[in-house]
């Protein structure tokens, strides 16, 4: 048996590969105006916690080669809203040489500026490109800017949102709510594995593909470079979901996503998210300071999970200490094989009804009943206001391949 040893990828290497790209796009003539830098940021070492309170530097790469993009706003048809955010609106797009679908996330240049809120998307783009190979995370295939606009240019989970199905059946039973809570808590460790907290868990931000698998989605307030110790000071997220030293704006580490965790599937499971009270202000202070009450209805091993998820003190929150492993050892997730998981293998509790790649039935109707503006693929003028955003992905290879016939 012929034995195969893995190389290590090495500069040359990379050189190597952006070179191939270059050749490949120049030689195919694939102009457009747009300079398009490939990225390599993701084979960098995690830049370290900065400055007193703990923030970190978002790296804005490098770029070791310009390479002449034909990926453009203008390359696809906008065809539905399928989310909203602070910044901007995420749509249903088809490539209009290739047909596949994609979700295109376009923010407003102007509202991130205005908003001082450069770091986040820097940090969202930043953080997909470092995390395309984990399975339950959406991946980035484009990115582009125009004059006023950013574009990401994602995979469509066509699934829907979790908070979608789970609004429509109010509760789900435990099997299903495990399945969901191990696919999250694969991809949180992962995260955490390259030292980026992921901060923002709600049941809005986890999708599903169409085959019923976990997709986490919008890494807009990500935070990288925080190692296993290190703490973290800012603030931004939907409070419900927030764990308590969050809320008091003390200092934060990756215990913060087993909280969010704690939330999702205390949610799941009671139809709510706990401390819930519909005076907001007293749900805030619940959180912060009154003990978690847990109905009957759920099985011992899910309550005991989370009491120790949404344990106040961080340092005693279950996954402190030695973060996924303490979680996979945990009663509630005795009967996950994590490899299986990971692979896959794992037959999803509920499959998604669709009719083809592109179906909106699972996506919520207030998004998609929402107009599309006709500008979205004119191109305007090239402003390149945030340098080293745009990116292709190296399924360029694939795409090329498909769009000239081999
Ligand atoms: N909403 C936000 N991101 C999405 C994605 N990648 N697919 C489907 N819906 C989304």
């Amino acid at each position: 048996m012929v034995k195969k040893t893995k190389s290590p990828v090495t500069y040359a290497k990379i050189k190597g590969i952006v070179s191939y790209f270059t050749a490949l796009i120049k030689d195919k003539k694939l102009g457009s105006n747009y300079p398009i830098y490939q990225q390599m940021d993701f084979f960098q070492h995690e830049s370290s916690l900065s400055g007193d309170d703990g923030a970190a530097a978002v790296s804005f790469s490098n770029p070791i080669e310009e390479l002449q993009s034909r990926v453009s706003a203008a390359d696809f048809d906008y065809l539905k809203v399928i989310g909203t955010g602070s910044f901007g609106k995420v749509f249903l797009a088809t490539h209009r040489e290739n047909g596949r679908y994609y979700a295109v996330k376009v923010l407003q240049k102007h509202g991130i500026l205005a908003r001082k809120e450069e770091r986040h998307v820097m940090c969202e783009h930043s953080v997909l490109l470092k995390t395309l190979n984990h399975p339950f995370l959406v991946k980035l295939h484009f990115s582009f800017q125009t004059k006023d606009r950013l574009y990401l240019v994602l995979d469509y989970a066509c699934g829907g949102e979790l908070f979608y199905h789970l609004h429509r059946e109010w509760v789900f039973g435990e099997p299903r709510a495990r399945f969901y809570a191990a696919e999250i808590a694969s991809a949180l460790g992962y995260l955490h594995s390259l030292n980026i907290v992921y901060r923002d868990l709600k049941p809005e931000n986890v999708l599903l593909d169409s085959g019923g698998h976990v997709v986490l989605t919008d890494f807009g307030l990500c935070k990288e470079g925080v190692t296993g110790r290190g703490t973290i000071r800012t603030f931004c997220g939907t409070p419900e979901y927030l764990a308590p030293e969050v809320l008091q704006q003390r200092k934060y580490d990756r215990t913060v996503d087993w909280w969010g965790l704690g939330a999702v599937l205390h949610e799941m499971l009671y139809g709510l998210p706990p401390f819930y009270s519909t005076d907001r202000l007293e749900m805030l202070r619940n959180i912060i300071s009154q003990p978690l009450e847990l109905k009957p209805g759920v099985s011992s091993a899910a309550r005991d999970l989370l009491k120790r998820l949404l344990n106040k003190d961080r340092a005693k929150r279950l996954g402190a200490k030695r973060d996924l492993t303490e979680l996979q050892s945990h009663a509630f997730f005795s009967s996950i094989q994590w490899d299986e998981l990971f692979a896959k293998k794992i037959p999803p509790p509920f499959v998604p009804s669709l009719s083809g790649p592109g179906d909106l039935t699972n996506i919520d109707p207030r998004f998609t009943e929402l107009p599309v503006p006709q500008s979205l693929g004119v191109c305007e003028e090239y402003g390149a206001t945030f340098p080293g955003f745009t990116y292709i992905n190296d399924n360029i290879l694939s795409l090329s391949a498909q769009t000239s016939g081999h």
